[in-house]
């Protein structure tokens, strides 16, 4: 008790101390705290898909359907056909044999790499790969590496050092990073890992319906479709959802069915989950949903930013305004707040030391209006 009391303690002293922030109302772009109106520029519901009238309705009819729960995990009786058309879709959406639902992102990455890999193996991780994906590393019992961030030549490096030891290897990456906005440099990296005789892995997770072609990702936005060993990512963001997802071939596929532990002993998504995430899906098929006009607007809002003399990383739907030190973020978070802007501050550990950031992420809800006014709360440095 005492040790854990003394954490928090350091914690608040180093202003590091998290604290849950109920909102009483929320829709893409908007939340209501402590009575509060703010445009939210928090939410990763990229294309305000979370309420949109197809999902709703096709959650509706499924929750009329099958009810609430799904009753039991899919290898026992909780398993639907419309779990298997999601899955169908998601691997002709992502241009791969098979796909496997997940309950959710972080199950999928903790699923799938200790199933895939263990003792013998090692696992070289871009630096700032999400916690889900080191997490999962560290599970598998291989030895993890960590690569310079978007780096393909010390990737290679690391290779040339270590490869040799090892049984298999994975080489993991975002495809657009969470924290800093920016995108790896796919091809090179597949390039290192295929000369280097390893598996690639690629998060989706903040890539989804937002790059490519009909929301495909950064994968087949930059021609790798069908060229990535193990696709990952999740229906939680930009298709406004729950679950995740690994889409890979059908060897692939079957033995995580057989071995993935996150996968095998969780209750299966509910009914009205997997139909609102089938909607989603085919709202980005149907070019209703598409990221276009959002990237063209976080570009320029990004472009503004630096006029104003603003450190500003990233090359997508999130911007980091990085600012330096955790006290600086939260004050100026606060500053936003009292204006009406919900920009939470993103503070070590999860991103590095003297690197904190408002982390800005527009959404296709966010009107020119609303970016306008965060620029002019904001003002300069
Ligand atoms: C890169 C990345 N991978 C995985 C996840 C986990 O996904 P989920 O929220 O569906 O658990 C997240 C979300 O935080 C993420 O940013």
């Amino acid at each position: 008790m005492e040790a854990w009391k003394e954490f928090l303690e350091e914690r608040e002293r180093l202003q590091l101390l998290r604290r849950l922030s109920p909102s009483e109302e929320r829709r893409p772009g908007f939340a209501v705290r402590g009575g509060k109106e703010y445009v939210d520029f928090s939410s990763n519901d990229y294309l305000g898909l979370s309420s949109h009238p197809a999902l709703v309705a096709a959650a509706r009819d499924a929750l009329d359907r099958y009810g609430v729960g799904a009753g039991a995990s899919r290898l026992m009786s909780g398993n639907l056909s419309i779990h298997h058309e999601l899955e169908e879709e998601v691997a002709a959406f992502k241009s791969t044999e098979s796909a496997l639902v997940f309950n959710s992102g972080y199950q999928a990455n903790m699923g799938i790499i200790p199933a895939l890999f263990g003792r013998h193996d090692l696992v070289l991780a871009d630096h700032f790969c999400h916690a889900s994906q080191l997490d999962g590393a560290l599970l598998s019992r291989a030895t993890l590496v960590r690569f310079r961030h978007n780096d393909p030549g010390h990737l290679s490096e690391l290779l040339d050092k270590h490869r040799g030891g090892f049984r298999r290897c994975l080489v993991m990456t975002e495809s657009v990073f969470s924290m800093d906005g920016d995108r790896a440099p796919l091809a090179s990296l597949l390039e290192v890992s295929r000369r280097h005789q390893s598996f690639f892995m690629v998060d989706e997770a903040h890539a989804t319906g937002v790059f490519g072609p009909q929301g495909r990702g950064c994968i087949e936005a930059e021609g790798l479709a069908g060229e990535i060993d193990l696709v990952m990512g999740t229906f939680s963001k930009a298709l406004g959802g729950f679950g995740g997802y690994l889409a890979a071939s059908r060897t692939i596929v079957d033995f995580l069915v057989n071995s993935a532990r996150s996968f095998i002993y969780s209750t299966a998504l509910p009914a009205p989950v997997i139909a609102a995430n089938l909607a989603a899906l085919r709202l980005c098929l149907s070019g209703e949903a598409h990221g276009r006009d959002l990237l063209r607007r976080s570009a320029g809002f990004r472009d503004a930013l630096r006029a104003k003399g603003w450190v500003v990383g990233g090359d997508s739907q999130i911007v980091p305004v990085v600012v330096g030190e955790s006290g600086r973020a939260i004050s100026l978070s606060g500053y936003l707040a009292e204006r009406g802007f919900l920009v939470l501050p993103v503070r070590p550990p999860t991103v590095p030391e003297g690197s904190a950031r408002l982390r800005f992420s527009l959404t296709a809800a966010h009107g020119d209006s609303q970016v306008q006014g965060a620029l002019e709360a904001l003002g300069a440095p």
